[in-house]
């Protein structure tokens, strides 16, 4: 064997590049605070820098790891940057990378349990240690008629709920039918988009997906949800799902939950709730609030890949009823039989979501759940709160600008009073200088900055630095309006 020709990677050089790639992360990390936090590159700037041809002949790692530094570098954000304020935090940790890396090199693929029972087994058993830790209902462990899977993201998860909603709601026969035009689902206005997706891919359209209207905090009204449903009842039409929301994107509004459920229960509908970034604040006690009502869910969804410390892409969901799910997107061809599936006494995650391959993504929950521990998950998520927190009560104080949302968690939205330009002019500069990233959003017609605080490493010092940047820019706004006026 060993004198045929390979050009395979030795593990003795696996080895070193390995550990030239783990010190390179580490220093990565260590410098990150140096790069321009949004990448500055114009479009096409990156491939221009590439060869236009692939290499006929294999090249040397280190030269991998060189360029990497010369030509990738420029062309990163970089999420992992403690004044990386944008968006949502795609955080990433430690342990995180280490279990993906693992993950990697085990380069399992756990489709079915005998395709690997350790992968199965170690999600099941992560996923029902989540359900405590975030305070979600006993409904959804394993040992009931629920359970817990990862998915790659949130978007899959509430299209799987869709789904599963769809053919409950249809008596399981749009799947063989196909749709007939009169099913309906009802989000918010403020609902993410990816539900808007799973209505054009589950066939249910856009048409049919109901945009419920929100009070003035941005949070789905009931009793217009209810009002809603009746009209379709007696139009003929078929409700399904109802999603409710803990933390939009927008503006990380609360849904009531509650109130939602009970909407849902008198109808029959499929509750599912889309707790992406917020719900990972629920591992602290004070915060758990936010997970009322959820008792009455059918499924519920959050990205460790947000704001657990878990690198992406990791999703938590979980039905209340797995048969539900199951028999909604379970196919079975011959070659993927085996005993053990015959037998019943396992879960066959290939079952449970779109695709049918999967990673081995709960060796990384692990490591991060192992590493932190409860105690250490709930200080740094307290911490990002307190932060964001803290940036609210600046805000409030300076009569230049006003919060545009409460800001129950760790995202802020505020704007300054002069209007849509000059919020545009802050947030360009701020962005263009590299010393921190932040985005935004429209309320109420209104262009809005969000601060949103979840990076792994950011400290008080950061959000201090990024809020004195902001009112520096503020500043340099009346100077210019002064000089323009004079
Ligand atoms: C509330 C909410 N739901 C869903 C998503 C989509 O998440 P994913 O990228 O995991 O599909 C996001 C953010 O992107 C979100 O904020």
């Amino acid at each position: 064997m060993s004198d045929e020709k390979s050009f395979h990677m030795t593990p003795d050089e696996f080895r070193r590049c390995g550990h030239a790639v783990i010190d390179w992360i580490a220093d990565y990390h260590a410098r990150v605070e140096s790069f321009p936090v949004l990448s500055q590159v114009k479009p096409g700037q990156i491939r221009a820098s590439l060869p236009p041809n692939p290499p006929a002949q294999g090249e040397s790692f280190d030269a991998f790891l060189r360029d990497v530094d010369q030509l990738i570098l420029p062309g990163i954000t970089h999420w992992q940057s403690p004044n990386f304020f944008a968006y949502f935090p795609c955080n990433a940790s430690g342990p995180g990378i280490l279990g993906d890396l693992l993950a990697s090199g085990l380069g399992v693929q756990g489709m079915l349990w005998s395709t690997s029972p350790a992968c199965t087994e170690l999600e099941t058993h992560v996923l029902d240690w989540l359900v405590p830790m975030l305070g979600l209902p006993g409904k959804f462990l394993s040992s009931s008629a629920g359970g817990g899977v990862i998915q790659d993201t949130a978007s899959s998860a509430s299209l799987s709920a869709l789904l599963a909603a769809r053919e409950r709601a249809t008596s399981y026969v749009s799947n063989k039918k196909g749709c007939d035009g009169r099913i309906v689902a009802y989000v918010s206005t403020q609902t993410h988009s990816s539900l808007e997706k799973a209505a054009m891919i589950s066939g249910i359209g856009v048409d049919n997906l109901r945009q419920i209207e929100v009070d003035a905090n941005f949070a789905l009204r009931p009793d217009a949800l209810a009002r809603q449903i009746d009209a379709d009842k007696r139009a003929g039409l078929t409700p399904s799902l109802v999603c409710a929301t803990i933390g939009t994107t927008s503006s990380n509004a609360i849904d009531p939950v509650g109130e939602i459920g009970r909407v849902c229960r008198r109808h029959n509908l499929w509750l599912h709730v889309d707790a992406a970034m917020s719900g990972t604040a629920a591992l602290c006690h004070e915060f758990r609030h936010i997970h009322t009502g959820v008792e009455l869910a059918d499924s519920y969804t959050f990205n460790p890949h947000k704001w657990m410390f878990t690198n992406f892409d990791c999703n938590c969901f979980w039905v209340a009823d797995r048969k539900a799910l199951i028999q909604t997107l379970s196919i079975l061809p011959e070659y993927l039989r085996n005993q053990a599936t015959e037998s019943g006494a396992v879960i066959d995650y290939r079952d449970w979501h779109i695709q049918l391959g999967r990673r081995f993504r709960a060796l990384k929950l692990w490591f991060v759940i192992r590493h932190y521990g409860v105690e250490g998950l709930q200080h740094h998520i307290r911490e990002h709160v307190r932060l964001a927190q803290q940036f609210a009560e600046w805000v409030r104080k300076d009569e230049r600008f006003e919060l545009a949302a409460p800001a129950p968690l760790n995202l802020v939205c505020f704007r300054h009073k002069a209007g849509d330009e000059a919020n545009q002019a802050i947030m360009d500069r701020l962005n263009r200088s590299g010393d921190l990233y932040l985005t935004h959003t429209r309320l109420n017609g209104k262009l809005t900055l969000r601060l949103s605080v979840g990076q792994t490493h950011t400290q008080a010092k950061h959000v201090e630095r990024a809020w004195q940047r902001i009112r520096e820019e503020a500043g340099r706004l009346g100077n210019r309006k002064s000089e323009q006026t004079a």
